[in-house]
């Protein structure tokens, strides 16, 4: 079991994001893509923190009545022990006090083990942006969630 907590990220996480961001995805957001998040009034950023060290982030944007899920990272250490379930269930609840009827979200096709987790919330494929990544190149599947009464994390078990 992991100790840690769960938190709205802060400007003196910028640095660690980005730290983050380059052992996690081939094409990392920069420090200053973060610090622009920072400054986005309809950006929202959790942080998952252990000692001061952080192990994991989620951040959405709102957008009218929707959210849009920018990215989830945990860091490679931490993974398989509940983390990034713990954040998306801070975004969705979160992402209920403000009202929002939907989330989305894309992710590489190949990344099966996102997609898995995902699926588990109850986030479904809608269908596919052509080439929507690059490093390497690959399409997205773009995955929904619809906020309500129900959104438990369900162990599909698939
Ligand atoms: C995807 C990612 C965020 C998962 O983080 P995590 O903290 O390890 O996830 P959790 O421990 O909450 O996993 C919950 C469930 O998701 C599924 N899952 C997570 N990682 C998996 C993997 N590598 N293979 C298969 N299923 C996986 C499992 O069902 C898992 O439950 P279980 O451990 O009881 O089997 C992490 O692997 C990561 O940071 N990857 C690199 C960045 C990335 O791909 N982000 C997504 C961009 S869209």
């Amino acid at each position: 079991m992991v100790d840690y907590t769960i938190r709205r990220m802060n400007k003196g996480d910028i640095k660690q994001l980005s730290e983050l961001e380059k052992v996690c995805f081939s094409v990392p957001w920069s420090e200053q893509s973060f610090a622009e998040e920072f400054e986005n009034d309809l950006a929202v950023y959790f942080i998952a923190e252990q000692c001061g060290n952080l192990i994991g982030y989620i951040g959405f944007w709102r957008i009218i009545d929707e959210g849009h899920i920018t990215n989830i990272a945990v860091s490679p250490d931490f993974r398989r022990k509940g983390i990034a379930t713990a954040l998306i269930g801070t975004a969705v609840k979160y992402a209920k006090t403000l009202n929002l009827v939907l989330l989305t979200l894309e992710v590489r096709k190949s990344n099966l083990a996102a997609q898995h987790l995902y699926r588990n919330f109850g986030f479904v494929a809608l269908g596919e942006r052509k080439d929507y990544y690059t490093n390497p190149r690959e399409n997205a599947v773009i995955m929904t969630l619809t906020l309500g009464e129900q959104n438990e994390y369900i162990d599909t078990g698939d």
